[in-house]
């Protein structure tokens, strides 16, 4: 079995990435993660015990621990999904995006690429530095606009996007100046178990749960490609062991839903999961000012994926969101965890000024 140096694996997508590496067993791994307040190391609780699953705290910026790491388990693989990851963050507080998602990710390049020239030949053929990115850097569609391909051109407009287009632009680089074996990926929003509750769908289902009002930006018809979490780590790791060095897979849903509508959905399965009398929960949808930049459709093409790869999504949207509230119901230790000090402050600050349109 490979072992993999993995990124931000306390995180939504790392996580859920790591426990069915264990679970599947795909690979052995080595956890890196700042722990920051995205981070939970409750999602990988059932690793207690594993021998082949580590955790080190730490930044992916730092370079000799990394490199320190490198050595010490000399991995078959870098997976990189550390990253500050949230839109409305960027808008906020733009510099740590900087600081993770570019400077950090080039300082892990470098020590990837320092570590690769100490490798036998075999261990340098094998190697791979899988990055882990996002639609958002392809900008913004309009309806009639055909969905993002490989070869679409990058056009990122917040913060974030802007920063990992940049980061996607070293890893590109660094492939094609010092033939470092890398691999990079674009996907569509993600949604599942363990994702925390800053984004849409796990916050719609804790404000909804709690009859708390549920805010919309702006007109609610932005588009997003939905994709379950599960569907996106096992694409991850068929193009970890199959993809084509130097290339970018756009890993899609093919689910394009508005806000509103998904919005909508989530009440009609929380109005069944946890009926209150008489009560419909879309009636706390709450209409606010748009978030500035805000774009308006993504749509992924994953044929080539599909094509060269044989991967398509699994889940149906209904059931996968069905499945999804389901979790953070059953779950409610790990949501009492995660609403502590510091995210009540978030609301605060996100939402405290867009008073209802
Ligand atoms: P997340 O915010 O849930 O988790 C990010 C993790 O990275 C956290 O555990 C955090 O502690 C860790 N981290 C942050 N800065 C770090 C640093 N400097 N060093 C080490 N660890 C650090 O993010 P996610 O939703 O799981 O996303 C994972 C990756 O997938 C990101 O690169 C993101 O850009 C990308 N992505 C996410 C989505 C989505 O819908 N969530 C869609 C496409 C791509
Ligand atoms: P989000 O989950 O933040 O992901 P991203 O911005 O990376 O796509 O938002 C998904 C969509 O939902 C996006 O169009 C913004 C919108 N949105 C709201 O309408 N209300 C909210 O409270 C949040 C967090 C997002």
């Amino acid at each position: 079995m490979l072992t993999a140096l993995v990124t931000g694996g306390a995180g939504f997508i790392g996580a859920n990435f790591i426990l069915l590496s264990r679970k599947n067993q795909w690979l052995n791994v080595i956890n890196l993660d700042k722990l920051t307040y995205a981070s939970n190391l409750e999602n990988l609780a059932e690793l207690q015990g594993d021998r082949n699953y580590h955790f080190v705290q730490g930044d992916i910026g730092n370079v000799e621990l990394v490199s320190y790491l490198l050595n010490k388990y000399q991995p078959d693989a870098i997976i990189n999904f550390a990253a500050e990851s949230h839109v409305d963050r960027s808008i906020f507080s733009p510099q740590i995006f900087i600081q993770t998602n570019v400077v950090g990710t080039f300082n892990l390049l470098e020590a990837a690429r320092f570590y690769l020239q100490k490798l036998s030949p075999q261990k340098q053929q094998k190697f791979r530095f899988l990055h882990v990115s996002t639609d958002e850097v392809y900008g913004s569609l309009q309806l009639h606009e055909s969905a993002f391909r490989e070869d679409t051109a990058y056009a990122p407009n917040s913060p974030y996007s802007a920063s990992k287009a940049a980061a996607d632009h070293f890893v590109r680089a660094y492939y094609h100046t010092y033939g470092l074996p890398t691999l990079t990926t674009n996907s569509s929003n993600n949604y599942g178990m363990r994702q925390f509750p800053e984004k849409l769908i796990p916050l719609t289902i804790l404000n909804a749960l709690d009859c708390k009002s549920l805010p919309i930006y702006g007109d609610g018809k932005n588009i997003r490609d939905w994709l379950y979490v599960i569907d996106h780590c096992e694409a991850i790791y068929l193009v970890l062991q199959n993809g084509k060095l130097g290339e970018n897979y756009n890993i899609g849903g093919l689910n394009e839903q508005t806000n509103l509508t998904v919005v909508k959905k989530i009440c009609a399965i929380i109005d069944e999961l946890a009926p209150k009398s008489n009560f419909c929960h879309s009636s706390l949808i709450t209409f606010v000012p748009d978030r500035p930049g805000h774009d308006r459709r993504y749509a992924i093409d994953c044929s080539k994926i599909r094509r060269d790869l044989g991967w398509h999504p699994q889940e149906n949207f209904d059931s996968g969101l069905r499945k999804t509230v389901q979790w953070y119901l059953d779950n409610s230790d790990w949501v009492n965890q995660v609403r502590s000090g510091a995210y009540v402050n978030w609301l605060q600050q996100n939402y405290g000024n867009r008073n209802a349109k």
